[in-house]
């Protein structure tokens, strides 16, 4: 007897399950390695969700599908997980992208009114539509590069009007686009002019007037905790405000300087602290001991051409939980593609391919509270996937400049697809859409 299910994805070359592995909870050490693939995949998805992954004749043979979609050719994966993005700001700064070229140094372009409050500027002129219809376009392209699921950090208002416009702005164009998608409230990015005189004002405005306004809106609250930004007394301030309200906690630390921002982090319970390119062998112990994932950011230490990428390997070996994201904003790294994080992930951190995939998928998941959801295709999750046009998943990190993913699926659906520049053919002849083809078996 068959089953009957909504729809069938078939004879993918390569599906990476990481069913071999638990389905939820972080992946440390050597258990980052363990992918699950499955030659000639398929998935069985009903309402949106996983029923089953297995080789294509055995799937083939217990359910049935009015839908059939044939990804002969193509690698697929879990739905990748960014969970460390800006999204919501309503113009670029390439400007200040040249100025560093030509040898600006990033935080002298912040001091001297540059950097987070020029986007700051921009958020505040910019009407709700306005920057509503901007974040969706941002959350289209996280799609369109195979990432199912973000989280989202307003950040760019720095004040309760326009911190709130913010998060409505994402309320309103997540609810436009099918990415599973968790909220940060992020007032204390950086001060805004009219309390830079007076920061301990501004910390109390963001405790008692914008935390309580902002908090039923917000999933999250960070902090960029760095000196001469906010304090470590100022960051711990806010954190536990957060805390008191209800929000669960993200910590931008030891990104710049060191500052103790990992050990702060673990200490109050942080789901994450992000960035870590000054993490101190206490702070790495301290998060190897503990649920706080390490959320490492290479696209920004790439873009910004500084030394001091995260001690990746120092860490995994330590046994902390390691996620990889994007830090997708206007200033510090524009890019919404995972698979150029692998790369430099790769290269830069040496991460193999295997930690790259587990650090952009189930880890990250993890640390949203989502593993339950996504980031692994055992059955009963989300039927998230990204379907990639590379002849294996080692090919992940080592092809770069391009966007691989030729179509992403969601909750069951394709919903972002580029086949036409995608028609995959890496062992020569036949690895055609239609199915006709022989592939490669
Ligand atoms: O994660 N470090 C602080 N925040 C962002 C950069 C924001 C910006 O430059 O606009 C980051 O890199
Ligand atoms: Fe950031």
């Amino acid at each position: 007897m068959t089953e009957t299910v909504d729809r069938l994805f078939v004879h993918c070359r390569q599906l990476v399950t990481l069913t071999d592995g638990a389905p939820t909870g972080p992946r440390r050490k050597d258990a980052m390695r363990a992918m699950g693939v499955i030659e000639d995949g398929a998935v069985a998805v009903k309402d949106g969700r996983i029923v089953a992954v297995g080789r294509t004749s055995e799937i083939t043979a217990k359910y049935r599908a009015p839908e059939e979609l044939d990804l002969e050719g193509f690698v697929v994966l879990p739905g990748f997980v960014d969970c460390h993005t800006h999204p919501v700001f309503a113009k670029t700064r390439e400007q200040e992208f040249h100025m560093r070229c030509a040898g600006a140094d990033y935080m002298a372009i912040a001091q001297a009114g540059g950097g987070i409050l020029s986007s700051m500027r921009a958020v505040r002129e910019a009407s709700l539509e306005a920057l509503t219809d901007r974040t969706e376009r941002h959350l289209w392209r996280f799609l369109e590069h195979g990432i199912t699921t973000i989280e989202a950090k307003g950040g760019y208002g720095l004040s309760l009007e326009s911190e709130q416009k913010s998060m409505q702005a994402l309320d309103a164009a997540a609810a436009l686009v099918p990415l599973t998608l968790k909220r940060t409230f992020l007032g204390a990015h950086e001060f805004p002019p009219e309390y830079r005189e007076d920061r301990d004002e501004y910390v109390r405005i963001v405790c008692e007037e914008m935390i309580p306004a902002l908090a039923p809106m917000s999933d999250y609250c960070d902090v960029f905790a760095e000196p001469g930004v906010f304090t470590r007394a100022q960051s711990e301030r806010v954190l536990k405000a957060a805390r008191d309200a209800g929000l669960r906690l993200r910590v931008h630390a030891d990104e710049i300087k060191p500052m103790g921002g990992a050990e702060m982090a673990v200490a109050l319970g942080a789901d994450s602290a992000d960035h870590l390119g000054q993490i101190s062998d206490a702070g790495i112990a301290a998060m190897a001991a503990s649920d706080t994932t390490g959320v490492l950011l290479p696209g920004t230490i790439f873009f910004l051409a500084k030394p001091g990428y995260a001690p990746a390997r120092k860490m995994i070996d330590a046994g902390c939980a390691v996620a990889l994201a994007t830090d997708f904003n206007p200033g510090s790294s524009h890019t919404q593609s995972m698979t150029l994080i692998h790369t430099i992930a790769c290269t830069q951190m040496k991460m193999s391919v295997e930690e790259c995939i587990v650090a952009s998928t189930i880890n990250p998941a993890f640390s949203l509270q989502l593993d339950h959801e996504v980031g692994t295709l055992h059955p009963g999750k989300r039927a998230d996937l990204c379907v990639l046009d590379i002849p294996s998943y080692e090919a992940l990190g080592y092809m770069f400049g391009g966007n691989p993913v030729a179509m992403t699926i969601k909750d069951g659906a394709p919903v972002a697809a580029n086949f036409s520049d995608h028609q995959p053919d890496w062992f020569g002849e036949g690895a055609a859409l239609d199915g006709e083809g022989d592939g490669a078996e």
